[in-house]
């Protein structure tokens, strides 16, 4: 990572309009989450959970919420580390980056509820958030105080629908809400910010490749080469929790030589 590619890419960030943030499990990992996928994926080691996943809870919501509440397998091992991390100078850059201004909006496909522990405001939780539970019905998202567990599955206060967690299932479809802020964003996006994600799964793989088709910059943070990397204009490869602060610090740089304050 050349001190080149900091400041090439600080250059691209503030020509920019609308700078936009895409992050996966890799920007947590430094937060000891393990990723899905690569060596040290989840999914690696178990396997990827079965497509109908979705099915399979509206089919019998009673006996899913049981198992929820057991936690067996990889189901405990995410939960506990979830339940014990903390941001780190990853988030922390990504939130310096919103407060001064320079990113518009975060799309993360991470449920770990970090970027919003480390000040990010302006996000879209594209896969929902481990923390919260949601009604299918009407979308309405609760805290787990709200809802009592005492008859399975539970129901929404607001509309009597079943509640779920908001964390989003395979093969259940995106929340519509969400979904249409991570689709505004993008369409007003001519930079964004990847990192640690594959790009492997949609709909989110698909917002780099709508900015690019606008001829948008990306600008891609990751250990390794992805799907996508063919078509960054910068592809870093390190961790994210190394490069960011270092792009931040070059931004900031930039801001000062051209004497407007970070
Ligand atoms: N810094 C930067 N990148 C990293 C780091 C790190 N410290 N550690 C790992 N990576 C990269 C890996 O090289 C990989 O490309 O992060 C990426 C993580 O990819 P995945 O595990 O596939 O995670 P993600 O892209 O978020 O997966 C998308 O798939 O299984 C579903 O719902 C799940 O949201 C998830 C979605």
């Amino acid at each position: 990572m050349e001190n080149d590619d900091i400041e090439h890419a600080a250059r691209l960030i503030l020509a920019s309009q609308y700078v936009v943030g895409l992050t996966g499990a890799g920007v947590s990992v430094e937060s000891s989450i393990r990723p899905f996928r690569g060596p040290d994926g989840l999914w690696t080691e178990y396997g990827e959970p079965p497509m109908d996943g979705y099915q399979h809870f509206l089919a019998d919501p009673k006996t899913s919420w049981e198992q929820r509440i057991k936690r067996e397998g990889y189901a405990r091992e995410l939960y506990e580390t979830l339940m014990k991390a903390k941001p780190n100078p990853a988030h922390y850059a990504l939130a310096g980056l919103e407060e001064m201004g320079i990113l518009r909006s975060l799309i993360t496909q991470n449920v770990d509820n970090l970027h919003r522990a480390a000040g990010n405001r302006k996000i879209a939780e594209i896969h929902g958030n481990f923390s919260k539970l949601r009604c299918i019905q009407c979308n309405s998202r609760y805290e787990p105080e709200e809802i009592s567990l005492e008859i399975l599955p539970p129901r929404c206060p607001r509309c009597n629908g079943i509640v779920k967690s908001d964390t989003v299932m395979f093969g259940e479809p995106i929340p519509v809400d969400v979904l249409e802020i991570c689709q505004d964003e993008a369409s007003k996006c001519d930079c964004m910010l990847l990192v640690g994600t594959s790009a492997f799964v949609y709909p989110a793989a698909g917002f780099p490749l709508q900015v690019k088709g606008k001829e948008g910059i990306l600008i891609e943070v990751n250990l390794y080469e992805t799907e996508i990397t063919s078509s960054c204009n910068i592809s870093f490869r390190g961790k994210a929790g190394e490069v960011l602060p270092r792009l931040v610090e070059g931004i900031k740089v930039k801001l000062q030589e051209s004497g407007s304050s970070p």
